[in-house]
């Protein structure tokens, strides 16, 4: 049966020139969002994320009764937030629908065990197989009443919530959706809510509750936070590149013979820069130009060129500074010399798709060398890749490590269910257009 969707044909360019600026930050757009929501006052969110992830999570907050507006442009919107205070969401009148995305469901997971009402949050068919059950736990020893699906594993979940009290938590899994799901508990619990992260993940959430006036102490593996005597404080500010997207450009600037990309207003924390460490441990020609804040969140401008990569090896604290990367990485070690090795990452196989396998398998059917690991892949390089049919597995990460392979390798890469771009970066196609006029193209089913 053929499938629903888009189908996009991606053909290889000559060259690849000009300038890219990414869209707002998908972690920082939910979490500044679901903030300034339940602080006091009126916040101005510039350069939200355009991504569908984090309109699920507006729409939630609004089911939950906050006051969202939006103007700005549909790439780069801007959000008007009258927070409601630290009591005043009130019980939704239906389902909470979370989308595609983990982080929405999450993060409110956390923030709706503390408040005095009923919810029950879905998502999509992917959504709705990721484990939920790394949720619940520590939630639960917060005294939490919330239950999921297949004996707490997953979603739906329902949540009754009410009063928690603080708990010191060590995270086995580096996971900042579960840490800051238990921050935002935390927010509310009775006494200190302590956590112990093994491998620091982003610390976006810390950033900006610190910023708000929580009572917040952070050495990048112990988190102590006291709960709100006073309602956090609404703050304005403008959401910096999304470094994730932004990514797609920088390995397409790499591994392209003749091109040079530069990309602006990335975002540049260091717990989300493992990518630009491993290119640069890979021999790529990247420039860091401009470096700046926004808001409480590093920036800067980059500048890619052709390079000669080489493989390398990764594994331990990298990775989840890298983790949603991981993909494109694969391809630009197809393009690389030697081999290069990725472990430590079993998380991949939880993601939107299991994307060990299904990075493997996809690059495979364009003639790559992919050994699956349980943990990781092999990539052996330095073989010339040609276009195939490949499938999105709707995971927007893959779709897009996947056209930027087709831009390098030899013939027509056609790209099924292309849409789930949108979950993360509505304008990527025209992104890429700019860089390679007339040369990338929309097919419809
Ligand atoms: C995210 C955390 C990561 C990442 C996801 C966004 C976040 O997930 O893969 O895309 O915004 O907190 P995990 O927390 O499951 O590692």
């Amino acid at each position: 049966m053929a499938k629903q969707g888009k189908i996009r044909v991606i053909k290889p360019c000559r060259r690849l020139e000009g300038e890219v600026t990414p869209p707002g930050d998908k972690s920082i757009s939910h979490r500044a969002v679901i903030l300034n929501s339940i602080a006091s006052g009126e916040a101005e969110i510039g350069n939200f994320s355009s991504g569908k992830d984090c309109w699920s999570t507006v729409s939630c907050l609004r089911a939950l009764g906050a006051e969202i507006r939006r103007s700005g442009t549909p790439d780069f919107p801007t959000l008007l937030i009258s927070g409601v205070g630290e009591k005043g969401l009130t019980e939704p009148s239906n389902v909470l629908n979370a989308g595609n995305s983990a982080t929405t469901m999450r993060l409110l997971g956390g923030l709706l065990s503390s408040q005095p009402f009923l919810s029950i949050i879905t998502g999509d068919a992917s959504l709705r197989s990721r484990p939920m059950g790394r949720l619940i736990e520590p939630l639960r020893l917060m005294g939490a009443e919330i239950w999921g699906r297949g004996k707490d594993s997953f979603a739906p979940l329902v949540i009754r919530g009410g009063k928690l009290h603080g708990a010191e938590i060590s995270l086995s899994i580096p996971s900042a959706q579960i840490k800051s799901a238990i921050l935002l508990a935390g927010l509310f619990a009775q006494g200190k809510t302590v956590l112990q992260q093994l491998v620091p993940s982003r610390d976006h959430t810390e950033r900006l509750l610190r910023q708000m006036g929580a009572a917040l102490e952070s050495d990048g593996s112990l988190i102590s936070l006291n709960p709100l005597t006073s309602p956090l404080k609404a703050i304005s500010f403008t959401i910096p590149g999304d470094i994730s997207s932004a990514a797609y450009f920088l390995v397409a600037g790499a591994v392209h013979p003749d091109a040079r990309i530069m990309v602006r207003g990335c975002g540049f924390n260091p717990t989300r820069t493992g990518i630009i460490d491993a290119l640069l441990a890979m021999g790529a020609k990247l420039r860091i130009k401009n470096e700046r804040m926004s808001g409480n969140e590093p920036v800067a401008d980059i500048v890619v060129e052709s390079s000669k990569l080489r493989g390398i090896e990764l594994g331990g604290e990298m990775i989840p500074r890298l983790i949603d990367e991981i993909p494109l990485l694969a391809v630009a070690g197809c393009f690389a010399s030697g081999k290069t090795v990725i472990r430590d990452a079993a998380e991949l196989r939880v993601k939107e798709s299991d994307r060990i396998a299904t990075v493997s398998r996809e690059l495979t059917k364009m003639g790559a060398k992919i050994e699956e690991l349980s943990d990781g892949m092999i990539i052996y390089g330095g073989k010339s890749l040609s276009g195939a049919e490949i499938e999105s597995h709707l995971d927007h990460r893959l779709a897009m490590s996947l056209a930027i392979a087709g831009l390098i390798a030899k013939g027509e890469t056609v790209i099924n269910q292309a849409q789930v771009v949108n979950v993360s970066y509505p304008s990527f196609w025209s992104a890429v257009a700019e860089l390679v006029p007339s040369e990338a193209r929309e097919l419809k089913q």
